[in-house]
Parts: structure tokens; C-alpha cells; sequence
């Protein structure tokens, strides 16, 4: 079923599907959420990884990672230091269960957000986010704050549902969702002083309108 039909039916219980969209919380959040996350977005959060080189040295930031689908992909690439960090401690807490089973990987997962990350400067060499730009509060601090964690030569690897396709959600997007433009995200991203950027429209079945956007540190 397309996405935008789904999200469609959704319309009356549109306000709690965004907020979870937005913050898995509860029992809900911690058990439902996730997985629907991990299944949902998989094709848009495997093309937001295709092409990078991962190895096994690849410090690894995931900003947002909700169910974890993006660490545990790139860990099957081969990457083994993993790092996430998540507003939502529910998805935190999820996360850490599973991670646990992660054997030779090492992994911090940390309770906090984009505006604030809670690592040092220049600690990752890829900085990834998926699905997460529409509850960011502010686009600058946000990318002025991935842009901080990046080592000279790191990359940033964003994906995302396009404005467009965004805006044909109907209601659930209506609540506490920003639609940034590309243009805005473009120009955000230079602004903190990523290079080399390029946003990237997908064209898969399910990916349809969306976008990975990446710039070098
Ligand atoms: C729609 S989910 C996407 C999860 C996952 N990245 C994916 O693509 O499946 C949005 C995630 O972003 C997180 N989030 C919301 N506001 C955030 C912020 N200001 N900084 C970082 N993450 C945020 C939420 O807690 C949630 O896990």
C-alpha cells in the first residue's frame, strides 16, 4: 500500500501517530514503535547508507535512531564502532536490549538530541540521521552541531521524505512536523560548514520523493 494512502487512514488517530512518529514513548513506543520504524523505513535508511565506505575503524554516529534499523544495517556492513543517541528513552532503552546481542561491536547509545549532542568534538567519521529533520527545532543549531561531531574528512549522511511528498501525508504531518524545502536544508548544511554537498532524489517504490543529502567535513 503506498505510504501516503496509509498515513491517510490514519487521519483520526493522526495527532498519536505523530507523537510517537516524533518520540516512541511508553509500551507502545518501546515495542510497536520501533519495529514499525525498522520496517517501514528500511528502504530509505539503506539507501541513506549505500555508497560510504564502512569498515571496521568507521566511528559511526546514528542522530535519531528510533528502532536502530541504521546501526544494526551498517554493523552487517561491517562497521563496529557504533554510536546512537535518541531523545526518546524508550527507544534508548529498546535499543540497548537488543545491542546487547551485538557480538564485536562496540556501541554507546545516549538519551539526548540533535540541538545538544553529548559527544566530543571531531569523535565520528560518518554522522548519520534518517527521518528525523522534520522534529528538529532548528535546522541551523542542528547541522552547526553534526557539523561539531565530524572529523576533518568525515561525512554526513542525511535521509528524508521530501516537503512534497510530506505534505500529500494529510493530517499525521500536520502535527509537529517542519517540511523543510531541500534548498533550506542545503543551505543550512553549508551555512555550518559542511562541503561538497549534494542532495540525492530516490526514486524506489517506496522511496518515491525522498532524499539523502551528504556533505564532507
Ligand atoms: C520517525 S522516527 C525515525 C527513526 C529512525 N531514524 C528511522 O528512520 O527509522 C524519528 C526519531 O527521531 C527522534 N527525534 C525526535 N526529535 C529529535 C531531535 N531533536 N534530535 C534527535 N532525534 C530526534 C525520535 O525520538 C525518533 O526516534
Amino acid at each position: 500500500m503506498k505510504a501516503a494512502l496509509l498515513f491517510r487512514l490514519l487521519d483520526p488517530v493522526s495527532e498519536a501517530v505523530a507523537r510517537q512518529l516524533a518520540r516512541p514513548r511508553g509500551w507502545f513506543g518501546r515495542t510497536v514503535m520501533t519495529r514499525v520504524l525498522n520496517r517501514g523505513n528500511r528502504d530509505l535508511v539503506e539507501a541513506t547508507l549505500d555508497g560510504l565506505p564502512l569498515g571496521p575503524e568507521t566511528r559511526l554516529l546514528d542522530v535519531g535512531f528510533g528502532g536502530g534499523l541504521l546501526l544494526d544495517l551498517s554493523r552487517r556492513r561491517g562497521v563496529r564502532r557504533l554510536a546512537g543517541v535518541d531523545p526518546s528513552v524508550d527507544a534508548v532503552a529498546f535499543l540497548r536490549g537488543r545491542a546487547a546481542r551485538w557480538r564485536g561491536a562496540e556501541v554507546r547509545l545516549e538519551v539526548g538530541a540533535v540541538e545538544r549532542l553529548p559527544f566530543a568534538d571531531r569523535a565520528f567519521d560518518l554522522v548519520a540521521t534518517t527521518n528525523t529533520v522534520y522534529f528538529w527545532p532548528d535546522l541551523e543549531r542542528a547541522f552547526g552541531e553534526l557539523r561539531r561531531v565530524v572529523a576533518p574528512g568525515g561525512r554526513l549522511t542525511v535521509g528524508y521524505t521530501g516537503a512534497a511528498k510530506l505534505r500529500a501525508f494529510g493530517q499525521v504531518t500536520r502535527h509537529g512536523f517542519s517540511f523543510h524545502e531541500d534548498a533550506a536544508s542545503r543551505s543550512a548544511a553549508e551555512r555550518a560548514g559542511f562541503a561538497a554537498i549534494e542532495v540525492a532524489e530516490l526514486h524506489g517504490p517506496v522511496t518515491e520523493g525522498d532524499r539523502v543529502l551528504r556533505g564532507r567535513a
